[in-house]
Order: structure tokens, then sequence, then C-alpha cells
């Protein structure tokens, strides 16, 4: 099962699990796949700590970190994190503010308080290069990842520079063959059907045409694969790897709190949506009274990335920590792929490593039982 890029990488397996829970990242990466740490919502000093836990229980494996710095957003000439964060808290309208606390309190979200720790957001090229800084001094880090754009050329050149690898997702041809241009090392290409930012077309058309334009590069297929047929069928079209989000959500070693989880297993592949109430660009999650209330025309419409994302960040924090009172989970942030229908109980990310191997043989004896034979 190993491809041409696992060697590269010096893995076994060509499954890549996207991740905000280092539990996940290691337990992954010590199945014979890798991990990759989702490091948005961390500080440099909290990704360090993350990382530090990471290096402690990974032994020889590798892992990747992600980060997000987005083609084009408000304040990209800010040359200072303090002063993109002020200028863009004091750019969200009053009544955008009020309209969110107003949900909150309809359900029943208690306030966080003050005092509850530090929280970051990083939706910036300032931002996200003081994670990268910090993922670099980390020997078993292999990748850097980037979502919603192509990387600035001086973190390109510098992760080369430090002689790891760098990618980028993408959900357009056209942005495939952009991060082509840049040098990137990889492209992970994700379809419409999977969870956090997507964009129109499914899997099924988008991979092919991915694999085909971007040759010889490596693409890594992403968006509705949850088991070893999907799995399959994403190979055969000549992909190096797959790449999941959705399936280690209710995995044993993720950190979801319990009516997250109940969340996840009581929904079905129609109940999620593409919306852009959360984060300003258009995200698939799970549908609820929050997706629906932004939706309204006589409610506000949602403001570009990054503004939303800091409008909407208390109410992230506080459906995650009270996930379980009020109606909470009625406006609680949850993206999602359409792989939720498929997701009916919680494995261990071992397990659910070896159920997509043995799926995916079992498919294959399947296809040549109807292959013609000689
Ligand atoms: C909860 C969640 C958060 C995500 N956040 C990010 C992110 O910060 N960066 C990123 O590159 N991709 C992110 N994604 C997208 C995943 O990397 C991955 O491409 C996607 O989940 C694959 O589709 P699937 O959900 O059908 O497995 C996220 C996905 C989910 C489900």
């Amino acid at each position: 099962m190993q491809t041409e890029f696992c060697k590269q990488l010096g893995i076994e397996l060509p499954i890549f699990a996207f991740t905000h829970c280092r539990d996940v990242v290691v337990a992954v990466s010590k199945a014979g796949g890798i991990g990759v740490l989702g490091a948005v919502g961390f500080t440099a000093d909290q990704l360090a700590e993350e990382l530090d836990w990471i290096d402690a229980h990974i032994g020889d494996h590798i892992y990747g970190v992600d980060v997000a710095i987005p083609q084009k957003y408000e304040g990209m000439e800010e040359t200072s994190a303090e002063d993109l964060v002020k200028m863009l808290k004091a750019a969200i309208p009053e009544q955008h503010r009020q309209f969110a606390e107003q949900l909150l309190k309809d359900h029943g979200v208690p306030e966080i308080p003050d005092n509850d720790g530090e929280v970051s957001l990083s939706f910036s090229a300032i931002q996200a290069q003081v994670l990268v800084d910090e993922a670099l001094t980390r020997p078993n880090c292999r990748m850097i990842v980037n979502a919603l754009g192509t990387p600035p050329e001086d973190i390109v050149e510098q992760v080369h520079g430090a002689g790891r690898l760098i990618g980028a997702l993408a959900g357009r041809l056209k942005h495939g063959l952009h991060h082509k241009n840049a040098c990137l090392d990889f492209i992970v290409c994700q379809g419409s059907e999977g969870g956090g930012h997507a964009g129109e077309v499914t899997s099924m058309v988008l991979w092919p045409q991915m694999v085909d334009a971007v040759a010889p590069l490596p693409v890594l297929a992403a968006g509705g694969i949850a088991d070893g047929r999907q799995m399959l069928a994403a190979m055969s079209m000549g992909v190096s790897g797959v790449w999941l989000g959705s399936m280690w959500l209710n995995s044993v070693e993720a950190s979801a709190e319990p009516a997250q989880r109940e969340s996840y297993m009581a929904a079905t592949s129609e109940d999620t949506v593409r919306s852009r109430a959360w984060t300003g660009k258009t995200a698939r999650m799970l549908k609820n009274s929050w997706t629906e209330a932004w939706e309204q025309p006589d409610t506000p419409d949602p403001l570009p990335m990054p503004l939303q994302g800091y409008l909407t960040f208390d109410a992230v924090r506080r459906t995650h920590k009270y996930a379980g009172s009020g109606d909470c989970q009625k406006v609680a942030f949850n993206p999602i792929g359409q792989v939720v229908g498929q997701i009916n109980s919680s494995e261990s990310c071992r397990d659910i490593v070896f159920r997509l191997l043995t799926q995916y043989s079992e498919a294959l004896d399947h296809l040549n039982t109807i292959m013609p034979q000689e």
C-alpha cells in the first residue's frame, strides 16, 4: 500500500488524518498513517505545548502541522498581529454582535468567565508565521499544510529550507494549479462533501481532474471518505493517498464532548450544510438553528473572513465548553462532512485505520471477481 509519496515521507500507509486533537495525531501516525495537527486555534505557546506532548508520545513516527493563510483577507496590509486583531475587532458592526449574542442567550448558552485562558484565531500570514516557526523546530514534523490559499513565497522557501514538505488544500482546479506554480510539494484536493471549508464540485468529479491537471505532483483525496470502498475509489483515480477529517471527530481519542458526539451519531448525510455563518467563508457543518438564523432575509449577512470568525469566536468557545447545556447544540459550531451519516459508533483511530484497509481489500477482491477473465 505504500505509494511513492508515502516512501518520500517515510510512512507505511497512504492515510492522512487532519485533526485538532494531539491524541489523534499520535494514534494515526502510530497506526502507520500520518496525523496532521490543525493549529488555527492555537497561540505559538499553546502549539509548542501540543507539539511537546506529541513529540513525547509519538516515538519515531512523523506528523504534520496545518495552518490557515487565506489567499485574500481583511487586514492583509497590517504589519503586526496586535494591530490586525485590534482592527478586525473594531470593524465588527454592533448589529452583528447583538444578533450573535441574542442567539446564544435564546438557547441558554452560558458566558465564559474572563479568566478562562488565552485564546487565538489565526487566519493571517502574520499569525500563521509564528506557528510555522514553532513547527519547524520539531524534527518529526515533516510536513506543513495550508488551508484557504497558496502559502506566501517566503513560507514555502522557509519550509523547503528546513527540509520539509509543504502542501495546500484545493477545492477548485485553478487553486491546485496556483499551488503547483508556487512550487508546493503536494495538493490536498477536497470535494464539496468534505467537512470544513469546501467548494462546490464533488470529490468524484474533482479528484481525477486535479490528478491530471497538476501531474506529476502528488494529490491527496479529501472529502467523503469514511470507509475502505471510498478509499479504493479515490486510489483508483491516481491519488497518492487519502486525507480524512470528519472520521476522527467521534474516535475514542478525539476530545469531543458527549453532547457533540450525540449530534454526530444522530445526524444523517442530509443534515449538513455549506454555510458562511461561522467563518465568513463557505464551510460544511451540521445544520442547526445558528446556520438557519444567518440565512434569513431579515437577519444580518455573515461578514467576510476573518471578521465573521472574530465575531463568532466567543460563540465557538461557549458552545464547545457548555456543549451539553440548554439548547446549546442548536447553535453549536460542528464542522463535519456528509460522511457524518456513516459515523454510527466510536472507534479507536487504530481500528479506523484497520477497517479502512480491510474494507479496501474486500472491495478490491470484489472488483477482481467481476473483472472479465482471459
Ligand atoms: C472539524 C473540521 C475542521 C477542519 N478545519 C480545517 C483546518 O483548520 N485546516 C484544514 O486544512 N482543513 C480543515 N478541515 C478540512 C479537513 O482537512 C479535510 O480536508 C476534510 O475534513 C476532508 O473531508 P471529510 O470531512 O469528508 O473527511 C476541517 C474539517 C473538519 C471536519
